[in-house]
């Protein structure tokens, strides 16, 4: 008997059933071989929102969720935060390893040498209205570039796939920040290749009519570092929505479109917008008891708390919390940063998010750095997209090479009626 193995006994049957056990896993398809009688079509496992099922193998993210472990490639994201760029970060993440000076020259040029849009896109931005979400608009926006690259529907051939992956990290900057312009009535501003890629993203943004836009250094920095924080977080709801979608085939521009629609949602990516707008909400520092008392009686969420795998502290957290220091010594002061802080310090004492694992989550001070460095809320989610944009590219590369993968296809236990017939006459 082999002894990395679980005995199962089917207590329908009195069988008992050796399936092995790989990596603290068992292969939900072993189970299929237990069944009842040659006409049973074998046992299923049932795990609505996939708590407890892993659905691939990855050589990417590595998270110890009770350790408050996150690590890209091997590399602590505490040491890529202090030491590197997003644009090594991305390397990383898609290649395996940190570049070395050479790779990193070219392979930030190849970026920054793809930023421009066709000029039919910018068109496309122009026809939302004034007031369209730029998240809604950096969706369509992303999915509309697969009409402008038919080549990308080529995705078993790596080096066509690489081509695209090098397109959408130097575009998605351009297209969140003409989608932020367009909101405001501004005029776009092109790409200044001169740049570091968030340099010039801020460039993007907020020059107005300075011949050269000169970034500040230190909200550069944050931002950039903001970007490595988001860069991957392995098998999340919108990365598992690229994978999904992927899965199918179709092409990086609209599977990218699917991830970022996931993203959206305010238990995911939307929780540092959502985060603000409870800040702005509670208003007073003296209204923070009554908002615990009402999240404790479940009201609502305290936005910004908890996570499905940390379970005691979100690692990026922490780091997003210094970052937070360093920024609001240059801009000035936040009167909700101290109605957030007011709030952690209440919840992290109180027995109800004590009991539940409720930590801050990156979401929780990444909002308030954005709004620091003048972006507006309805941003924020977009700004997690740039950096994510990097992780589901790789995920999704990674899924493509993967010979164990095939298109996504869940099962489902029909609880509905047996079957029956229409009635002749209604
Ligand atoms: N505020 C109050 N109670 C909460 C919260 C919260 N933020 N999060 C979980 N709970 C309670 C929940 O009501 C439940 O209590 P009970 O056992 O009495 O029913 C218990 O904690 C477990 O909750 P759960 O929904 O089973 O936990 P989950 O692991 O499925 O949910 C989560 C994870 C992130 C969806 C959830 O914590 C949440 O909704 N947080 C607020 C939204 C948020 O900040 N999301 C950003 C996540 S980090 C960014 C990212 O990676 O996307």
């Amino acid at each position: 008997m082999a002894k990395d193995s679980l005995s199962v006994k089917d207590n329908r049957t009195n069988q008992t059933y050796e399936i092995p056990i790989e990596h603290g896993t068992i292969k939900a398809m072993d189970l299929r071989g237990i069944k009842q009688d040659d006409n049973d079509f074998g046992l299923m496992s049932y795990d609505p929102a996939y708590k407890n099922t892993a659905s691939t193998k990855s050589t990417i993210t590595y998270i110890d969720g009770d350790r408050g472990i996150l690590e890209y490639r091997g590399y602590p994201i505490g040491q890529l935060a202090e030491k590197s760029t997003f644009i090594e970060v991305a390397y990383l993440l898609l290649f395996g390893s940190l570049p070395t000076p050479g790779e990193y020259l070219t392979w930030s040029n190849e970026i920054t040498y793809h930023t421009f849009l066709h000029e039919n896109l910018k068109t496309l931005i122009q026809a939302f209205r004034y007031d369209a979400h730029p998240m809604g608009m950096f969706i369509s926006s992303v999915s509309a570039l697969s009409t402008f690259y038919p080549e990308a529907r080529n995705v078993d051939d790596p080096v066509v796939r690489l081509h695209q992956i090098r397109r959408l990290i130097a575009k998605v900057p351009t297209i969140a920040a003409f989608s932020y312009r367009h909101n405001r009535g501004l005029p776009y501003v092109y790409p200044d290749n001169d740049l570091s890629y968030t340099g010039n993203f801020l460039n993007m943004m907020f020059k107005m009519s300075d011949a050269k836009y000169n970034p500040d250094p230190i909200l550069e920095r944050a931002l950039d570092v903001l970007f490595i924080l988001h860069a991957d977080h392995e098998q999340n709801c919108s990365t598992s929505t690229m994978r999904n979608i992927g899965s199918a085939k179709a092409d990086p521009y609209s599977a990218l479109a699917g991830a970022a629609a996931a993203l959206y949602g305010p238990l995911h990516g939307g929780a540092n917008e959502a985060v603000l707008r409870m800040l702005s909400e509670i208003n007073d520092l003296k209204n923070v008891p009554e908002y615990i008392d009402r999240v404790k009686a479940g009201e609502f969420r305290l936005m910004g708390f908890g996570h499905r795998v940390y379970k005691n502290f979100d690692p990026r957290a922490e780091i997003i919390k210094r970052v937070a220091d360093q920024v609001f010594e240059v801009t000035r002061h936040n009167p909700l940063l101290d109605i957030a802080l007011e709030l952690e310090r209440i919840a992290l004492e109180d027995d109800y998010f004590v009991q539940r694992k409720l930590y801050p989550n990156v979401d929780f001070y990444s909002g308030l750095i954005y709004q620091a460095l003048g972006l507006p809320v309805d941003m924020f989610p977009v700004l997690f997209a740039i950096g994510r944009t990097v992780g589901w590219l790789a995920q999704w590369q990674e899924l493509l090479d993967d010979s164990e993968q095939a298109i996504a296809r869940p099962r489902q236990i029909f609880l509905g009626e047996d079957r029956r017939d229409v009635p002749d006459k209604r």
